[in-house]
């Protein structure tokens, strides 16, 4: 079978690395990402760079290579109707619709879905279109002692959600920064939300779907904010977790099954509107001393969470996302290793900060494999016996499965600090023991008052 993955994130080199097991990898790239590359050429496939958030060039694409199954991955093309273009080509996709997907690139309809299906895990929320809305919403927030977090309604790559305490110091800055929202239109916003700010730990789930059956991999604990401790601005996500479990150490069993109840009645919701999603729902959900609490959706996987997924899907990627198309999937047909992993991203120092220039960076590819570590490249390019960086974002990231949490975060530690020189950062502390007593803890306060 040939499949065609579409971007160049950590996501999608760890679904290369996965599909490249049982079919041949095709790619549109906005540059050369190495994992891709490889997989790519190791399967017998082939890649081009270019705009792969244009669903003419996709289309062609996977139309001139006889593509038998597109699996589209990320928030941009989605929402610029990839999978639509793909089906009236009479190409196989997995992924939402447009339509399917505005869950994700409208968070105004996101809110309001919840609202109507399930008031009690949605947060109390704003919405203003104009600007003179925003001093009689502050006003009653602050009246009533709701901290906020102010949303642009539109896609900004986790990076113009901003919150207060966090980001914004005080009611007038985070109102200052809702104007600025609505005046720069950001993430192409029509409106701006202002949600009430969720205190307790925030978790992530990626169910699997056909739009009917669901299928649940472990939950994730993702790291957004840029440095250790959780300070400095929000990212993409540093790192990410799960256990061999499928709750978190921080939650009860029965956490994980309320949520799950959450989430099929969203996508039952989602069913009986006529939206036809398919793929995955990731869902941000918190756990709070009044229960669990909806935060946000993706249509897609997280990244860096895909890559937490990928290394324990014990399925052929290929007959999940077949299962998904011809709408069979089951229980029975898409199994986990029982097993922990950690995935941690290397960023250039200025990530998230300021521009920076490209840096160079070497990795000992040979050894960190036979150390059974995977790498997941993102924002870099290969060039001679060297890495360098390309743009702003994330550069590459390393992970580990090991029977618990703490283990695969020092097996990556240690493989960082032997086989990668360059200026590169990463963050420590992500699934540290010192970090898994601090969220057990929190976790055993939030459920005693709930
Ligand atoms: N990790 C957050 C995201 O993928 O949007």
């Amino acid at each position: 079978m040939k499949t065609l993955i579409v971007g160049n994130g950590g996501r999608e080199s760890s679904i290369a690395t996965k599909l490249a097991e049982d079919s041949e990898v095709y790619a549109i790239m906005g540059h050369a990402n190495p994992t891709i590359v490889d997989y790519v050429n190791s399967s017998g496939g082939k890649y081009i760079i270019g705009d792969y958030n244009s669903p003419e060039l996709v289309a062609r694409f996977a139309e001139e290579n006889e593509i038998g199954l597109a699996f589209i991955s990320s928030d941009n093309p989605l929402e610029a109707g990839v999978v639509d273009k793909l089906l009236k080509a009479g190409i196989n996709a997995v992924g939402p619709t447009r339509k399917g997907a505005e869950i994700e690139w409208n968070k105004l309809f996101a809110m309001e879905l919840m609202q109507d299906v399930l008031p009690e895990a949605t947060p109390k929320f704003w919405v203003a279109h104009d600007e003179n809305e925003l001093d009689p919403i502050f006003d009653e927030a602050k009246k009533e002692g709701v901290e906020v977090v102010v949303k642009p309604q539109g896609l900004t790559g986790g990076k113009g959600v901003k919150v207060m305490g966090k980001h914004l110091n005080g009611y007038d800055e985070a109102k200052r920064y809702a104007a600025e929202v609505l005046g720069k239109k950001i993430g192409k916003s029509d409106c701006v939300l202002i949600v009430e700010k969720l205190e307790g730990i925030e978790f992530t789930i990626m169910a699997l779907t056909d739009g009917k059956t669901v299928v649940y991999p472990p939950a994730t604990y993702d790291y957004p904010f840029r440095f250790e401790g959780d300070v400095g601005p929000g990212t993409g996500g540093m790192g990410c977790f799960n256990d061999k479990e499928k709750q978190l150490p921080f939650m009860a069993k029965s956490d994980f099954e309320k949520s799950k109840r959450i989430i099929n009645r969203v996508i039952n919701e989602l069913d009986s509107r006529g939206r036809g999603f398919n793929g995955v729902l990731n869902t941000g959900l918190f756990l709070t001393k009044e229960g669990l609490k909806f935060m946000e959706f993706n249509a897609r996987f997280g990244d860096p969470e895909c890559m937490n997924i990928m290394s324990v899907l014990d399925t052929p990627l290929v007959d999940v996302l077949e299962a998904i198309r011809t709408k069979s999937l089951s229980r029975q047909n898409v199994q986990f290793k029982k097993k922990a992993s950690v995935v941690k991203y290397l960023v250039a120092p200025e990530y998230a900060l300021s521009k920076g220039s490209p840096r160079t960076f070497r990795m000992d590819a040979g050894k960190i494999g036979e150390n059974g570590i995977s790498i997941f490249f993102s924002s870099a390019i290969r060039e001679g016996d060297h890495f360098t960086t390309v743009g702003t974002s994330r550069t590459v990231a390393l992970a580990a499965t090991d029977d618990d949490i703490v283990s695969a975060s020092a097996r990556v530690d240690n493989a960082i600090d032997r086989y990668v020189s360059g200026s590169l950062e990463y963050r420590r502390d992500i699934g540290s023991q010192e970090e898994l007593e601090r969220l057990r803890k929190m976790g055993k306060l939030l459920r005693s008052s709930d």
